[in-house]
């Protein structure tokens, strides 16, 4: 039988076939099978030694494994911390993927440098001098971090091995490349092989590891699926609508909850914790506007909901939604002129998160529909005042998930009184708090305020 020499392997998800084909029965991709260089020979046997190499002793009674609550060291960054679950865990594997100049490499510095210890920082991407120069305009001089511009996989784990640093920094895991593999450093198989050989580094001497990945245009990270199965969390950064904040959010997370979020402004030293709450601007009151609680991961923020009602031309009424799902405002459009009596079917309604948040929460229903009435009506709501709940297509408003945390925030924020679903009522301190069964009574005047025709319609 004759030898197989070559394979071809798909760029997106990594399944391997013996010849090329238009489309990837696996993930279903057009053109993404490219051939691979290098036998298909050389690559089982190296995936099976290294099994071998691999420190399994056999199974150990559950009871018997030890484990401490203690050993979570904190990195000194508290926005990165609360997404990473508290800190980093003996031999913990982080993959930070993000696009190109989003600041991926500063955070790593950033973490380098408030890290304790030796840090061996190995970069693909740029070099010592080119870091120094970042880490001076940071002010991250930290002594113990070791710069190592390479991009050969094997040469880092030696250097590693003998350094025995507290935390390794690989920016990024694309660049690398295994010598003993003859695929270009980017393929699927080099990243798959490499992010495996220094994942178990990590995982056999206890050291955090934290592998630096970019993101493809479509959003998901490059060597995609195969990478986020490796490793134990995987942090996303991004901006915020208007890129006035950077994003960190945990997609996955085994030592600790998946989605929650860090907040940063990236600023002329660096990234920054946001203060406060960046995405509420106190602003006055004028009709349409209302203020929710979102919960992402554990953390509340307030968010304004703003909405704009006006006169449709002829033909189709629009639906505008930013920030927000569109699906999900025709929705409650639908919801709000049936059940809440607004008039919105000859109008064209424009929905807008402020501050550039993209909110999935469903707790934002009830502000999204206060805000269309008091668009519609032209009536500011009452003030200091936040919405919250689900709202369903029989109008019903419906419990939200951690509602005391949420009222807490507000409060925190000078609100004084907050609409909620029945469920609500016990917890929570702070605020005023009154039940809302149906958006129905939203149109009452408990909410909404007299005209404000001083004030606002006369801007119009
Ligand atoms: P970088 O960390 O190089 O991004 P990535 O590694 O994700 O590609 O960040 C690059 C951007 O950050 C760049 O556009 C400049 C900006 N920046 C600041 O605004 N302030 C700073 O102190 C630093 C270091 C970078
Ligand atoms: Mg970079």
């Amino acid at each position: 039988m004759a030898k197989i020499t070559s394979l071809f392997e798909c760029t997106a998800c990594g399944a391997r076939y013996p010849r090329t084909m238009g489309k990837c029965g696996a993930c279903g991709a057009f053109d993404t099978i490219e051939e691979v260089k290098g036998s298909l020979r050389k690559d089982l046997t190296r995936s099976r030694s290294a099994f071998a190499q691999s420190q399994y002793s056999g199974p150990v009674p559950l009871l018997d494994v030890e484990t401490s609550d203690t050993e979570r060291t904190p990195t000194g960054m508290a926005e990165l911390d609360r997404v990473l679950g508290g800190g980093v865990v003996p031999g913990m594997v982080v993959l930070l993927g993000g696009e190109p100049g989003i600041g991926k490499s500063t955070l790593v510095l950033q973490w380098a440098a408030t890290s304790i210890g030796n840090v061996l920082y190995a970069s693909g991407e740029e070099s010592e001098r080119q870091i120094k120069l970042r880490a001076q305009r940071l002010g991250a001089e930290n002594p113990g971090i070791h710069l190592f511009a390479e991009t050969d996989v094997r040469r880092i784990l030696e250097v590693a091995e003998q350094m025995k640093p507290s935390l390794l920094l690989v920016d990024s895991i694309q660049t690398l490349f295994d010598p003993d593999f003859e695929s270009s450093a980017g393929s699927v198989s080099q990243v798959r092989g490499c992010a495996t050989l220094l994942t178990r580094w990590a995982k056999t001497t206890g050291t955090p590891l934290v592998l630096v990945g970019h993101v493809t245009k479509d959003g998901s990270l490059a060597g995609p699926k195969v990478l986020e199965h490796l490793v134990d969390t995987v942090l996303a950064f991004e901006g915020d609508r208007h890129h006035h904040h950077r994003l960190l959010r945990a997609l996955k997370n085994r030592f600790g909850a998946a989605f929650e979020l860090g907040v940063f402004a990236m600023t002329g030293k660096g990234l920054v914790a946001a203060e406060g709450n960046p995405f509420f601007l106190d602003a006055e009151p004028r009709p349409g506007c209302a203020a929710t609680v979102v919960l992402s991961g554990t953390r509340p923020m307030v968010v304004e909901i703003q909405a704009l009602v006006a006169s449709a031309g002829l033909g189709i009424p629009r639906r505008t939604a930013l920030g927000i799902d569109g699906q999900r405002l025709s929705m409650l459009c639908a919801v709000a002129e049936r059940r809440g009596g607004v008039q919105l079917h000859d109008r064209d309604v424009y929905v807008n998160v402020a501050g550039g948040l993209e909110v999935e929460d469903p707790a934002a229903d009830l502000a999204v529909i206060a805000a269309l009435t008091s668009s519609a009506t032209g009536r500011i709501l009452a003030d200091k005042c936040l919405f919250m709940g689900e709202v369903g297509l029989t109008g019903e408003v419906r419990p939200v998930a951690q509602l005391p945390l949420r009222i807490q925030e507000g409060a925190r924020l000078g609100f004084e009184r907050a609409a909620v679903p029945r469920m609500g009522l016990e917890g929570g301190k702070g605020l005023e708090l009154i039940l809302e069964r149906s958006v129905e009574r939203l149109r009452s005047k408990d909410w909404l305020k007299a005209k404000a025709e001083e004030a606002a319609n006369e801007d119009y």
